[in-house]
């Protein structure tokens, strides 16, 4: 069956519907989460959700190719986004060489990277040689520990600057990621590809949450902008202490779930 969403109709959603993304990171999830969403993005933030480390940069290239052919099995008619990791694209060379191990290893469409001006020639030369890319400017998590945190950008100059230099360098979309929500409006106001907010108010093209965010899985913090649509981690809570309480009774399995 062919997929539901290519970079050209996702660039022509823009102003007509709202954009829907969400993070997975395996095969199950992603097929839950596949008729309701417009893309999946494989996230880098796997490498906390799913690995446990404290920040994304630790993320390798095999990691995120791994995750991302489980995602594409379990939803192979999603547009589905490969985050490239920390330092798999900091020349031309080396990011034409990662995108391009992506587009021969998994069924990805595109992939995102994070950066404004400063990388738009990177862009360029992947945009030039058949990659699709979306770019990811604002609160930048790979840049957690040069900048020292995770801080809500407010520099609207650098973000129309950087928003008006990726998609002249040919990005489909723009993640922005942690802005005042009045200064994402003018960036997505600024720019005619769709500009995916996170943590960016209502007045942009789309979402898009970490799933385990918007689940309610995650619980060691949860940053202003996470809306929690399930108390996921209560409800496994409940659910394995059932199970277990059930299993030291002997009331598991009962008859009906004996041969
Ligand atoms: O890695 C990720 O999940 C992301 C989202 C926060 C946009 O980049």
């Amino acid at each position: 069956m062919a997929k539901k969403h290519t970079i050209t109709t996702i660039k022509a959603a823009k102003n007509k519907e709202k954009l829907v993304m969400v993070t997975a990171y395996d095969a199950l999830f992603a097929k839950l989460f596949a008729p309701y969403v417009d893309m999946i993005l494989v996230g880098d933030s796997l490498n906390m959700i799913f690995a446990g480390s404290p920040d994304t940069l630790s993320a390798t290239m095999e990691q995120m190719i791994y995750h991302t052919q489980a995602v594409c099995a379990g939803a192979p008619e999603s547009f589905i986004v490969f985050d490239m990791p920390y330092g798999s694209y900091t020349n031309k060379k080396s990011a034409l060489k990662n995108a391009i191990r992506v587009y021969k290893e998994t069924t990805a469409d595109a992939i995102k990277l994070e950066g404004g001006t400063e990388k738009a020639s990177i862009i360029e030369h992947l945009v030039e040689n058949g990659i699709a890319v979306m770019g990811h400017i604002g609160l930048q998590p790979q840049s957690v520990r040069s900048e020292g945190g995770y801080k809500v950008v407010r520099d609207a100059k650098k973000l129309l600057q950087d928003a008006k230099a990726l998609e002249k360098a040919g990005v489909f979309a723009i993640v922005l990621e942690g802005t005042e929500a009045h200064i994402a409006k003018e960036v997505a106001k600024s720019v005619d590809i769709p500009v995916i907010g996170i943590g960016a108010g209502v007045d942009v093209d789309g979402q898009v949450l970490v799933w385990s965010d918007m689940l309610g899985f995650f619980e060691d913090f949860k940053p202003k902008f996470v809306k929690k649509y399930l108390d996921g981690a209560t409800l496994v809570k409940k659910a394995v202490s059932q199970y277990a309480k059930e299993v030291k009774e002997g009331k598991f399995p009962t008859k009906d779930y004996s041969y």
